[in-house]
């Protein structure tokens, strides 16, 4: 036999092998240590328990890191960090130098935030390893478990920093351009934290990964109302970001008389509520807007406000009807900075357009929830996820399991055990059907 075909049956028998093997696949999934791992995680913070609060590079997300570096080395993966510290952590497959089959979330938090909010698809994706790995499973393809840094907007105003850098959205430039509120540039931070790799490597090359699932809880209701056990993502919404800035002359609370005044928090509030009424005019459930961020100066309660900055978030899985919108925003900002003689700036910090999961991976996962008789429903992301840029790039689908009341980016946001158990099952199901797809003949090498 040629060479050639001694790779094409090696090849064969390597799949038929291991769907024979997925097919009978006898997974169990430790949720108690997944449990006590995520509380581990959740003391990470700079707020004491039950808030969680990890931003970008802090000393909290530092040790975060270390805590999960160790876990993946505890499990033999091997691990490399790039130069903003996304974290990769590979279990080398049978024809290691083929296109991975990717998974995994992020570990920051926003302030006074809750503990599952990502965490649960980085610690799930290791527990999903795990239990394959105790059921004898070799996977053909290497998987890798992907940490991003920074999906949250917290410190440099704009989510998804890591998953942009890796996809080539956002460019070494633009991330030199980032400074956080304290004009710490983005490179003095991530410096400081320890990464000093130039940031020109970054970005994955096409052929990196062959397939990616993000395991997240909902964040919204759905699952949970319907006794879903698993959601299968079809589609992200679209974000978008404004930061709209007022400006006034300030001035005495007593001395200066209401007719004289250009109060630049009044612009801010009234803009605040045309936001509100331009998403309610749209009549539909799916178009969002939150003014999440308010900040006044001087902020002192005997000045009249001399500076207002907004952050306004606008969402909608129609990105002409989220476009509209933002429209609107910027063209009322213009009118009260008018009438209330403010001086004013719009930036829009990202205009995102929605994604959509790739068809055969939503097929896989509601495969492998059919195959464990889980029940599932489709359903579309609300929240935006680092999927929405890793979807522009490689095959990706996103799998959803309940929490609590929909409840997210507080506290009191809870997955039950069973809950997480069964998202890490369909998780580790659906990897070991897809790493144990074989290389095309014509699958580039990495
Ligand atoms: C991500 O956390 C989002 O704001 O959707
Ligand atoms: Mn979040
Ligand atoms: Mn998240």
């Amino acid at each position: 036999m040629s060479g050639i075909w001694q790779w094409v049956v090696f090849f064969v028998c390597l799949v038929v092998e291991n769907w024979v093997w997925a097919a009978s696949l006898r997974l169990e999934v430790d949720g108690s240590r997944v449990e006590s791992e995520l509380k581990e995680l959740r003391r990470f913070s700079d707020t004491a328990a039950p808030d969680v609060t990890r931003i970008l590079y802090t000393q909290s997300d530092l040790d975060a890191r270390d805590y999960l570096r160790r876990l993946f080395k505890e499990e033999g993966l091997v691990i490399r960090e790039d130069a903003i510290g996304n974290i990769f952590a590979r279990w080398p497959g049978k024809s290691a130098d083929s296109p991975a089959i990717g998974t995994g979330s992020h570990c920051d938090a926003i302030p006074f935030s809750g503990m599952y909010d990502g965490t649960v698809g980085v610690v799930g994706a290791l527990e999903a390893i795990r239990a394959l790995k105790r059921s004898g499973f070799r996977p053909v393809r290497s998987i890798e478990i992907l940490v991003f840094t920074s999906e949250e907007p917290t410190r440099f105003g704009i989510g998804c920093l890591g998953s942009r850098a890796l996809t080539g959205v956002l460019k070494p430039l633009d991330l030199m351009k980032l400074l956080d509120v304290n004009n710490t540039s983005f490179d003095q931070a991530r410096f400081a934290a320890g990464y000093t790799d130039k940031l020109e490597n970054i970005e994955l090359s096409e052929s990196y990964y062959d397939g990616f699932i993000e395991l997240h809880i909902e964040q919204g209701p759905e699952l949970e109302k319907g006794g879903i056990d698993v959601g299968v993502v079809t589609a992200i919404a679209a974000p978008a970001q404004l930061e709209v800035t007022f400006k006034g002359d300030g001035g005495h609370a007593g001395a200066l008389l209401m007719h004289l005044r250009n109060d630049a928090l009044l612009a801010g509030a009234e803009l605040a509520i045309e936001t509100e009424k331009a998403a309610l005019a749209k009549g539909t459930r799916d178009t969002v807007v939150t003014t999440g961020s308010f900040d006044i100066a001087p902020n002192t309660v005997n000045s009249v406000p001399r500076h207002a900055k907004l952050g306004i978030d606008v969402r909608d899985i129609d990105e002409q009807r989220r476009d509209s919108v933002l429209e609107i925003i910027i063209s009322r900002a213009a009118e009260i900075a008018t009438a209330r003689r403010v001086e004013h700036s719009v930036r829009v910090l990202n205009k995102d357009s929605p994604a959509d999961s790739a068809v055969e991976l939503v097929r896989a996962l509601e495969d492998s929830a059919d195959q464990l008789n889980f029940s599932h429903q489709r359903m579309v992301s609300r929240a935006y996820h680092d999927s929405l840029f890793i979807a522009a790039k490689f095959p990706t689908a996103m799998l959803f399991i309940p929490c609590r009341d929909g409840i997210s980016h507080r506290p009191d946001e809870y997955a039950s055990e069973e809950a997480i158990s069964k998202g890490v099952l369909a998780l580790a199901h659906t990897l070991a059907k897809l790493s144990s797809a074989a290389p095309q003949e014509d699958e580039p090498d990495l």
